[in-house]
């Protein structure tokens, strides 16, 4: 199987949600080292002064106090994921997700057996009325939103939809899985907290990850929720077993918390990404103009473009891999097998010049 990051010279290929490779922060891991205490079996909710960093981190970034017992590592958000079926699920049991929603994520819920039932949104996110109506016919093991930046549509929930959301998940004891994993990745404007961060009495887990922030191939990530949740994913019987995880790569990326040279790092991605997203939302307005709706990202990695006349854009996918350009179906991303005349377009992966030339194709076949 070939690696993710591999790149056709010829297909500039929008349908991958990955960081530009050349945007890697290399430099910053030249001088690694470690200590002993970091090669042993490691505390199971992850290293202590790893998490003390990152939650210091973390409440600077989201405005609100965060307690490093309330973090525990992950190797990311698929393997939170992951871990969150292992505590939360069982074969058989429904899985509520939105409609559209990270089609991998729904793939990883099928994997475990369990029935993954789309729900609507709207644009400030989940319909909250049909949750409700879902929760109560399916009595779900779990709800997952990807409150901010959504991948696929981009659409982040202001905090009255967060505060209404969290409220019911309170009130049905509907666990709700949160992936924050593009909370930190906005342009100009912060998003409200993520929703672990709102009420105790509501079962939230909210899921982060460095992937998107500095790199994926660290595998690490982190999992916020109260300490009883901490403490139920902390004795699960994989870290019982292992020890934490991640406890090299923390150490890897603790020096760079605190000596500012991961703020700098992230705050050069957020300029670029933006300077991305501007780049290929103007290109694709300039090119398609009435024909299509999109909304313009503020954050994350996507754009969300539907055509407004109805057609199916996966009868145009061959035609277009043809002119050495490809998207992702919003099919894809629907358990309904809805959005057929939408598709997810990547601005992250690509330079603005190539970003300019995939418009230039897509519109070539599309427009
Ligand atoms: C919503 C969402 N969740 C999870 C992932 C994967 O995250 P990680 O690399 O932390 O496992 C992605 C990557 O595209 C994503 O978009």
């Amino acid at each position: 199987m070939a690696p993710q990051v591999t790149r056709s010279s010829q297909l500039l290929d929008l349908a991958v949600g990955q960081p530009d490779p050349a945007l890697l922060p290399v430099d910053q891991f030249q001088n690694c080292s470690v200590n002993a205490s970091r090669l042993a079996y490691g505390e199971q909710t992850g290293d202590a002064s790893f998490r003390k960093a990152l939650a210091s981190w973390l409440s600077e970034d989201y405005g609100q106090p965060v307690h490093a017992d309330r973090l525990l590592l992950t190797n990311g958000s698929s393997n939170a994921l992951d871990m969150v079926c292992t505590q939360f699920g069982r074969p058989g049991a429904t899985v509520l997700v939105e409609d559209p929603s990270y089609f991998i994520a729904m793939d990883l819920f099928r994997e475990r057996g369990m029935n993954v039932v789309a729900v609507p949104m709207d644009d400030e996110g989940i319909n909250l009325a049909a949750l409700e109506q879902a929760i109560d016919q399916y009595q779900p093991n779990f709800f997952y939103t990807v409150p901010s930046f959504h991948n696929p549509t981009g659409v982040t929930q202001p905090l009255q939809r967060r505060n209404d959301l969290v409220a019911l998940c309170a009130r049905t004891q509907c666990p709700i899985i949160a992936d924050e994993i593009y909370q930190s990745l906005y342009f100009t404007q912060k998003p409200p907290r993520p929703l672990a961060m709102f009420d105790d009495d509501a079962p939230v887990v909210s899921i982060g990850s460095f992937s998107k922030i500095l790199a994926p191939g660290l595998r690490l990530g982190w999992i916020q929720g109260t300490e009883a949740i901490v403490s139920r994913f902390g004795n699960a019987a994989l870290l019982r077993s292992g020890g934490g995880l991640a406890p090299v790569t923390s150490a890897l990326v603790e020096p760079l918390l605190l000596n500012g040279e991961f703020e700098q790092t992230l705050n050069r991605l957020r300029q670029i990404y933006s300077e991305r997203a501007d780049c290929l939302y103007h290109s694709l307005e300039a090119a398609f103009g009435e024909q299509i709706h999109m909304v313009r990202p503020d954050g994350g990695f996507f754009i969300w473009l539907s055509f407004v006349d109805g057609r199916d854009v996966s009868n145009y996918q061959e035609a277009a891999k043809q002119a050495g350009v490809n998207f992702l179906p919003g099919q894809l991303c629907s358990e309904n097998n809805g959005f057929q005349s939408s598709m997810r377009l990547c601005f992250a992966w690509y330079s603005e010049p190539q970003l300019q030339e995939a418009c230039n194709r897509l519109a070539s076949v599309l427009a």
